[in-house]
């Protein structure tokens, strides 16, 4: 019997990480539901800090990959290599074939290396040739792009974003959290923070902790209210008359799966087995923004999905 906690697995980050309060939470509620998360910020934000930290506390094997524009999609799944003394081809797995992947800056890689990533994360399983690999069941992306470029990088297609759980922008830390910060890397002699983390979980445990998901209760009540908030953010018009016209499309229906997804998730981790409002209004934003395809005349009068999101919430009421 594990006697491990998500509770615990927090703390342990939070020995690392100073402040992102938000960002811990949900790359625990993305790690236990099985979701992909998009990480932007700018660099310096203790992106990797954090992937690292929670790849090795719950003792996933992990691959860092650097995106770039050379990148070929056999880089990442794998490839038939001939064996000459048995004339015969042998798969040998690409950096895909782990349990935690972060790929580091993935809009720097073109849009067929990025879509042999989408067919890892959307099906769980990589095709090379005429054959099919299951990746591992706790398989988990992590993605990092940063939102200063626009230079040589490749923008995410809407496809492609779909399959993230989370869409996270991190914020700067305050002031003290950024004391914090410095006190913490001067200890260690080489900035790594995560160097001395113990693995507190397992593979399993995470594994057996989304089972538990099936468990969890969700009212009908609740369920209307994701999909009208999905269904909202295809009718502008109706439900932000002003803003009529900056969202070009709205979210799909995976998204409101997702939602709901995540918000057991947040019901699971707080010991609850019902989905309250709160799960849903708390992860609407971060779930929803990245799957909202805005007209240029959203960004011309400065509004982005965050704003729209959070509109919506205020509109649709909740049970
Ligand atoms: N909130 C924080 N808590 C602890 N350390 C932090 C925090 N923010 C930044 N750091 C420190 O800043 C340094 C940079 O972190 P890291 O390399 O993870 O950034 P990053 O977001 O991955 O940057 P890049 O986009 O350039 O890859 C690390 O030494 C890290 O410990
Ligand atoms: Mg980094």
């Amino acid at each position: 019997m594990s006697t491990f906690s998500c509770e615990q697995l927090k703390q342990q980050l939070q020995q690392v990480i100073v402040g992102q309060e938000d960002l811990l939470d949900r790359l625990i509620i993305a790690l236990v539901s099985g979701g992909h998360v998009l990480l932007e910020g700018p660099p310096g934000l203790a992106k990797t800090t954090a992937v690292h930290a929670l790849a090795g506390s719950v003792h996933a094997s992990f691959q860092r990959i650097q995106f770039t524009p050379d990148l070929m999609p056999g880089d990442l799944t794998g490839s038939e290599i001939f064996e000459p003394d048995k004339g015969s081809f042998r798969f040998q797995p690409g950096p895909l074939f782990h349990e935690i992947v972060l790929a580091d800056e993935i809009n720097r890689a073109p849009p067929k290396v990025q879509s042999a990533l989408l067919e890892a994360m959307a099906e769980h399983q990589i095709t090379v040739g005429a054959e099919t690999h299951i990746l591992p069941p706790l398989f988990m992306v992590l993605a990092t792009q940063n939102p200063l470029e626009n230079a040589g990088t490749y923008s995410l297609p809407e496809a492609q974003l779909d399959r993230f759980l989370f869409h996270l922008i991190m914020q700067y830390p305050s002031h003290e959290e950024e004391i914090e910060i410095l006190r913490r890397t001067r200890k260690v002699d080489d900035g790594r923070l995560d160097a001395n983390l113990k693995s507190i979980a397992k593979p399993e445990d995470i594994l057996s902790l989304r089972l538990q998901l099936n468990g969890i209760h969700v009212e009908p009540s609740i369920e209307k209210y994701v999909i009208e908030l999905v269904a909202a953010s295809r009718d502008i018009k109706t439900y932000i008359p002003e803003w009529d016209g900056l969202v070009k499309a709205g979210s799909s229906p995976r998204g409101a799966i997702s939602l709901l997804r995540a918000a057991s998730t947040r019901a699971l981790l707080a010991d609850r087995d019902y989905v309250i409002p709160e799960d849903v209004i708390d992860l609407a934003v971060d779930v929803l923004r990245h799957r909202l395809v805005l007209d240029f005349s959203a960004q011309a009068e400065g509004i982005d999905g965050k704003q729209i999101i959070t509109k919506l919430l205020e509109k649709v009421d909740a049970p």
